[in-house]
């Protein structure tokens, strides 16, 4: 039934007439139609590829970054930083010639970390490189001084639980994957205060160290005491275990200024090629242009926003205008939880039903391998034939399930969803890091992903049907 799209949606009454009676407005397309249509799309997906990759636009959308990275720097929901950012691309979208180049604004979360510092006192003088985790309290002005607890995991934290009391957590968890360890970093400070913790050091979420802390949001919990906790590195949360288990007494003096202040006015940033036929009906490609306070923010996710950009603007440079409106946002507030995109949803999910595919680029823009797709198997089985599209630059692959916290809520609610999916291998030595700078990206990788994008938002935007649901 693979091949036959839809058969199921046409239905014979009544039976014993002998003379089938059609239901629906329209004869539903066999699969083979579709994918001739889409086979159709060989020259427009050769002509913007060689754009992106060998032509014109070669390293533009690394160029592009580059500049706003270096310029504006690192991007904290709340900062003057991130409004110069924003009023940067709005300006930029306009200079391109993009249509409809509007904000549209939301509020955010506005914390700051303020002055920090971790300091070992016992067995050594020993300066901790660290980051206060978004959300964190502060200590006293004073600051802490403690004993530490090392622990590998939450459930020896509550085995020790008596000994905890008083003392600063310091958890030791090995990396597994992101998905998997990063719960110490968002309930490490959670828990460590249910058994009477004072303050909580989280061996940073990172696949790989040189002595670098890696922040990242944080949450309490209503009715358990808010400590102040912060991100160490890798080899200082492993030195403090060694020493723990010699049985050396380890004292900690850890001072925290983090602020919360009331949310803060912010934007998405959007522009748009209209659509020529369907202008109502939308394909949205999208990055975050928030970050952490820390690099340049040009990996998470400088690069998955201009890419973003650079589709729209590889598709208006052919001169192409495909039939349905080809939308970029550029969300604010994710790594707040994601608070753009949330008030994004509830703006426009009215229009949900004219929502074709959400894409998001927020997993780093290093060499593509194809897409991670949500939605039907017969959208899926389209996907993959518009990922052949790319056989010119090996990118075909179609992987279950879109990750993006800015799509989720369109994809929970039946919107189809596609996520770049590149090589992932160094992307978590950088994450939430001093790391994530320009040196990070490659151009050329930027112009596969560019091209990756453009390919499968124009095509999907200009097909015939919207992608069954
Ligand atoms: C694009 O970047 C690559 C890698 O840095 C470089 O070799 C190439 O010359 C650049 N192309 C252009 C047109 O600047
Ligand atoms: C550690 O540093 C503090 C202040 O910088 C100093 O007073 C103390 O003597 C030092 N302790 C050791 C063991 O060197
Ligand atoms: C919903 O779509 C209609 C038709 O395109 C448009 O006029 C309206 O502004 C949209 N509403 C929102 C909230 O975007
Ligand atoms: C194409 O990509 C696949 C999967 O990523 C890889 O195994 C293969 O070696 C690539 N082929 C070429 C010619 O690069
Ligand atoms: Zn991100």
């Amino acid at each position: 039934m693979k091949h036959l799209l839809l058969i199921c949606l046409e239905a014979f009454l009544p039976w014993d007439t002998g003379k089938p009676v059609r239901r629906g407005l329209s004869y539903p397309r066999t699969f083979e139609a579709i994918k001739k249509e889409i086979a159709g799309y060989r020259d427009v997906a050769k002509a913007i590829i060689d754009l992106a990759v060998h032509g014109k636009a070669q390293n533009r959308s690394y160029e592009r970054l580059a500049v706003f990275a270096d310029t504006i720097g690192p991007r904290l929901s709340g900062s003057t930083n991130l409004e110069a950012g924003i009023k940067y691309m709005f300006s930029a979208l306009q200079e391109d010639r993009l249509e409809n180049v509007h904000l549209e604004p939301v509020t955010v979360p506005h914390w700051e970390r303020g002055e920090e510092f971790a300091v070992m006192l016992q067995p050594r003088n020993h300066s901790i490189a660290m980051l206060g985790l978004g959300s964190s309290v502060a200590t006293p002005p004073e600051g802490i001084v403690a004993e530490v607890i090392v622990v590998t995991s939450f459930d020896e934290l509550h085995r020790r639980a008596k000994e905890a009391k008083g003392k600063i957590v310091v958890y030791n968890e090995p990396f597994i994957s992101y998905g998997e360890t990063v719960r110490y970093r968002s309930q490490g400070a959670v828990e460590a205060a249910k058994v009477g913790a004072v303050a909580s050091l989280i061996r940073s979420v990172a696949a790989f160290s040189i002595h670098s802390p890696h922040t990242g949001w944080q949450s309490y919990q209503p009715a358990v005491p808010r400590i102040p906790t912060a991100c160490i590195s890798v080899e200082d949360a492993e030195m403090m275990a060694r020493m723990a288990l010699r049985g050396t007494k380890i004292m900690v003096h850890l001072k925290m200024g983090a602020k919360t202040y009331p949310d803060s006015p912010s934007f998405n940033t959007v522009a748009e090629i209209v659509g020529s036929k369907y202008p109502e009906q939308v394909v949205l490609v999208s990055g975050h242009l928030d970050s952490w306070d820390v690099g340049q923010g040009a990996m998470d996710d400088g690069g998955g926003a201009f890419i973003s950009w650079e589709a729209l603007s590889l598709v208006k440079d052919l001169g192409l205008r495909p039939k349905r409106t080809l939308r970029v946002v550029l969300w604010t507030g994710e790594e707040q939880g994601g608070t753009g995109a949330q008030q994004y949803y509830q703006l426009h999910k009215e229009n949900i039903s004219n929502f074709d595919i959400v894409m998001e680029s927020d997993a780093g823009t290093f060499r593509p391998s194809g897409l991670g797709f949500t939605g039907s198997a017969e959208a899926q089985d389209i996907m993959k034939e518009v990922m052949a599209l790319l056989q010119p630059i090996n990118v075909t692959a179609v992987y279950d399930g879109a990750d993006g916290t800015d799509i989720d809520y369109w994809m929970r609610n039946g919107v189809p969803g596609a996520s770049l999916y590149d090589d992932l291998s160094k992307y978590f030595w950088f994450h939430h890091s001093e790391g994530d700078t320009m040196t990070v990206q490659d151009p050329k990788e930027m112009n596969l992903c560019a091209a990756v994008w453009a390919v499968v938002s124009c095509v999907v935007a200009d097909m015939e049907e919207m992608l069954p649901r």
